[in-house]
This record gives structure tokens, C-alpha cells and sequence, in this order.
């Protein structure tokens, strides 16, 4: 080899000079759809669990941290700005141990008790009901309460119905006597939450009969209208949501469904932070897989309801890994990486696909536990990289659906859960797209792939776009890139350019392990 080329041939199998590897994807999106993306698909949910109501959300009144009644201001305004459409509380597993009347009334005077389900913490029930609604009045969002079933009784949940939402009568006058007037309203009642575990152990057959007793007698008063939702299954248990559909379908409104991005119930379920590349893909697939979960849910429902009348309620999804060591056990407090954000974009993406018949669904939770929004400690708080998700996502709500077309690489995966063994085909693009009310169109972008660029080309034929008017791209340098409490900002949005539009087509350059959102006007 002569001189020259050796040294051309050295050059480029440095790493640092390589060019970057580079995929191709074609998209194609209907300029027309028909179908609303409910807001409530990117739904929150807080449980008396760890420090996500005290610390993350409720400090008190007294407390040295900013508030306002008591709620912190850094977290109100960061929930104000996802535009958060419904709340989901008092849990989770906590739901079927709280009881509701230990909640009201001066503070002070409020029992305490263990919360067993969650690091046997002692609760001190200074967040109670009121604490609740109103705080969902001041994010302008629909509060969705979590009934006592497993420890409580149909005496007690029908009182706390009445409680909330009565203008008159013996538990609207209690109300007024701890310092609240008007009723509030509460659209969405869950009768107990994971009735095949934490809350009952039940059987579906006689859970079945439990719900429509407990039902019965959660009843509409002064004009509210309740949205009585069954506590469903956990991932692809099909038998419980048959049993349910079969046995009390027209006794209720929705159907409930939990589906974790988790490696498994017992033993390790891996570190938030550090983790292999194999990890990365694996997490990704497992999370796609919620598709074909959510399918086999709707397969079912379509059996016995084929109008579509009771709608899936996914109301508690996300990404479960190991707590962050050094914090209290059982407070399921994770950090959040990109790996996260990726997880959340995918997911958002197939729920948009299928609110023919899912309405609704609560990514767990909103602070400091599991997948989160916010992670807060004493007086800082960061957003994580899934809070960018939702806020660069938050276009999507309310917007018409548009249907695509998509053609990019592919990468085999191997599920470790749920479908357990089986091989899944993650595809390296992930796109959704929206026609917002004022005609401005959206698309999302995932470059899944950790080291290739992304070069998509989208056909707008039918939708008669004439400006590239703003573009947001999240990314990190690393898939484990995360915001800490000393490194806040690492991971953040900015202003992403590399999108032209020419011959009607839209050409985009997304970099590799980016999330990108566009705005598109007519
Ligand atoms: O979100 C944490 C827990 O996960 C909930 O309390 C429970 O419903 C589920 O198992």
C-alpha cells in the first residue's frame, strides 16, 4: 500500500472521523382523520407513595418551600405547563387502604396511619380530599378518584360519592362544615384499583359481582355525572377482562388496564441509569409492546361490545426499574434518562392509534415515583427527560389523528416479560401525527437508533403544508443522560432547524437518539 492510502485508510477507521452511519425512512400521512386524540390520554397519577404527594407535591402551608396553600409553585407551574388533563388518587395499592374520612377536618386532627403497601411510612392523612380537589381545580384538570374496595366498605364509598359531589344532604353539610361550599365536580370513580392483587386478591368472577354491587350505590347527585370505571387487568391477563365485559359490562363505563415497561416481578428489575445497549433496545420493545397488549385487551371488549361503548382505561403505564439506591425502600424513587423520554414518545404514539377505544390512560406517577414527571428534593426541582416528552407532546391533545404510512429499518428484540421469550421487531422510527383545531399540523419523530442519523422523507401530498414553522428536538449525548439536582439542564429541549420543505415533501434530518417535533402550517 502506498503512503497516501494507507494514511486515507487510517483516517477513516478512526472512530471520531467515520462519517455517521445514516438510515432512510419514507413517510406517508393522510392529509384527513377522523378521530379526536382525547386530552386524557396524557393523563398523571398520584398516590400516597413515597414523596410524591408530601414533598412533591403537598408541603403545607408552613413550609419554608415556595407554596401556594400549600401546594409547591415549582411543581404547580411545571404541571400547569403539560396541561394536565386528569389526575388519578390516592392510588394504586394505597387506594384499598384508605379511608377516606381519616382525610377531612382540621389537620391536626387527622389519625394516622401505616401505609403498608409502600415502605410501612407513616401517613399522616394531612392531604386528603380536599387537598385533592382542590388542587385539581387549580390545574384546570378532571380529578379521577380511586374507591376503597379491598378494606372498605359500599357504605363508605357511596358516602365519599356524596361527600364530593352533593349540594345537599348529610355529607354535602359535613363538607361545608370543613370549609368547602359548593360540591366539587368528580367525573371519574374507580371501584378499586388491581382487584386480582394488592387490592383484594380477588377472583375476577367474584370481583365481577363486587363491582356491580359497589356501583350501584355511587350515584349521580346535582347534576354530576360519574364515569364508573372497572378495576381491570395487569398486562395480558385476557381472562379478567372477558370475565368483566361478560359479567358486569353494562354497569360500567370504562375498563381498567396496568401495563409496566418492567423486566420482571421478582428479583432485580435493573439499574435506571446504568445500563447496556442490549437494555436500551430491550426496554424499547418491551414498551412497543403495549400495542399488542392493548390489542388483545380491545379483541376481547369488541366481543361484547362491539359499539365501543366502554372505553380502556390505561391508567397506570410507565417504566419500572430498581429504586435509586441510597433512597427509602419501598418509595419507588427512579431517576429518568433518555431512555425514559423514548419510552414515553413510543408509547404516546401507539396510544394515538387506538382511542377508537382507549380514552384514557395515567402515566405513573407525577412525581418522585417511577416514571415521573418531576423529581423533587427540599426545595429544588427537576424536570426529568419524560417531562419533555409530555410538554413537547402536549400539541397532540385534543388534535385530529392523522393516519401514516411508515417505511424505516428494524432491529429484533427479545421480550423478557409479558410475552415473555418471544422476538419483537422494534422499529427505529417512531411517528405520530396531529391536525391541531386552529389547522397547524404536528409530527413526531423518534430516532430511536443510538448512532445513526435519521433521514426521513415525509409525502405531504394531502395535507397542503406551506411552512416548516418550529421545530423541538430532545437528545442527550448519552442514552443514560438524565437531570440531577446538581445538573439540572442536561437534558432539555431546543430549537431543532434541519427540516425543509421542498416539492411538497418534507425532508428532516433527525439525529441519532433524538425525539423531534415539528410544526407544520398551511
Ligand atoms: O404505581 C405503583 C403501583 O403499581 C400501584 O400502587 C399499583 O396499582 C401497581 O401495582
Amino acid at each position: 500500500m502506498d503512503i497516501r492510502r494507507m494514511f486515507i485508510a487510517t483516517l477513516f477507521s478512526l472512530p471520531f472521523l467515520s462519517p455517521m452511519a445514516q438510515e432512510k425512512s419514507q413517510i406517508r400521512i393522510s392529509g384527513s382523520g377522523d378521530r379526536i386524540i382525547p386530552r386524557e390520554i396524557y393523563g398523571h397519577f398520584a398516590e400516597h407513595l413515597g414523596t410524591c404527594i408530601y414533598g412533591g407535591l403537598w408541603v403545607g402551608e408552613h413550609s419554608a418551600i415556595p407554596n401556594t396553600g400549600g401546594y409547591r409553585n415549582d411543581v404547580l407551574q411545571a404541571l400547569k405547563d403539560l396541561k394536565i388533563p386528569v389526575l388519578r388518587w390516592p392510588g394504586g395499592c394505597f387506594a384499598d387502604e384508605y379511608h377516606w374520612k381519616d382525610g377531612i377536618g382540621r389537620a391536626e386532627d387527622r389519625p394516622r396511619m401505616v401505609n403498608s403497601n409502600w415502605g410501612g411510612t407513616i401517613e399522616d392523612n394531612s392531604f386528603g380530599t380536599h387537598e385533592f380537589l382542590n388542587l385539581c381545580e387549580l390545574l384546570g384538570c378532571e380529578p379521577y378518584v380511586a374507591l376503597n374496595v379491598g378494606s372498605g366498605t359500599v357504605q363508605e364509598a357511596a358516602q365519599w360519592v356524596e361527600y364530593m359531589t352533593a349540594a345537599d344532604g348529610p355529607m354535602a353539610k359535613l363538607r361545608k362544615q370543613n370549609g368547602r361550599e359548593k360540591p366539587w365536580r368528580v367525573k371519574y370513580v374507580g371501584v378499586g384499583n388491581e382487584s386480582w392483587g394488592c387490592g383484594g386478591s380477588m377472583r375476577p368472577e367474584y370481583y365481577a359481582d363486587v363491582y356491580r354491587r359497589y356501583q350501584t350505590y355511587c350515584r349521580n347527585y346535582s347534576g354530576n355525572q360519574l364515569f364508573k370505571i372497572a378495576s381491570g387487568a395487569g398486562d395480558y391477563n385476557l381472562h379478567w377482562t372477558e370475565t368483566l365485559m361478560r359479567e358486569a359490562r353494562y354497569q360500567m363505563n370504562g375498563l381498567s388496564l396496568h401495563y409496566y415497561t418492567v423486566s420482571g416481578w421478582s428479583g432485580s428489575k435493573g439499574s435506571a441509569t446504568d445500563f447496556s445497549v442490549e437494555d436500551y433496545y430491550w426496554t424499547l420493545g418491551k414498551c412497543l409492546d403495549i400495542e399488542n397488549c392493548i390489542r388483545e385487551h380491545s379483541k376481547v371488549m369488541d366481543k361484547y361490545d362491539p359499539e365501543k361503548r366502554i372505553a380502556l382505561i390505561l391508567d397506570e403505564w410507565g417504566t419500572w426499574w430498581d429504586e435509586e439506591p441510597g433512597t427509602i425502600g419501598g418509595h419507588l424513587f427512579q431517576q429518568n434518562t433518555i431512555r425514559d423520554a423514548f419510552v414515553a414518545a413510543l408509547s404516546l404514539n401507539v396510544f394515538h392509534k387506538y382511542t377508537d377505544r382507549l380514552k384514557m390512560a395515567n402515566i405513573a406517577q407525577v412525581a418522585n415515583v417511577l416514571q415521573s414527571m418531576v423529581l423533587t428534593k427540599g426545595d429544588k426541582m427537576v424536570l426529568t427527560p419524560s417531562y419533555y416528552v409530555f410538554k413537547m407532546y402536549s400539541v397532540h391533545q385534543g388534535a385530529t389523528y392523522l393516519p401514516l404510512e411508515v417505511q424505516c429499518g428494524s432491529r429484533q428484540v427479545r421480550l423478557h416479560m409479558g410475552k415473555d421469550g418471544e422476538q419483537r421487531t422494534l422499529p427505529l422510527l417512531g411517528v405520530t401525527a396531529s391536525r391541531a383545531q386552529d389547522g397547524k399540523v404536528h409530527i413526531s419523530l423518534s430516532n430511536v437508533d443510538l448512532e445513526s442519523e435519521n433521514e426521513v422523507t415525509v409525502d405531504l401530498s394531502g395535507l397542503n403544508v406551506s411552512a416548516v414553522v418550529d421545530g423541538q428536538l430532545l437528545t442527550g449525548e448519552s442514552m443514560m443522560d438524565k437531570n440531577t439536582f446538581e445538573h439540572p439542564d442536561k437534558v432539555k429541549l431546543v430549537a431543532f432547524k434541519d427540516a425543509k420543505l421542498s416539492d411538497g415533501k418534507l425532508l428532516v434530518k433527525i439525529p441519532p437518539m433524538s425525539i423531534v417535533t415539528l410544526q407544520l402550517s398551511m
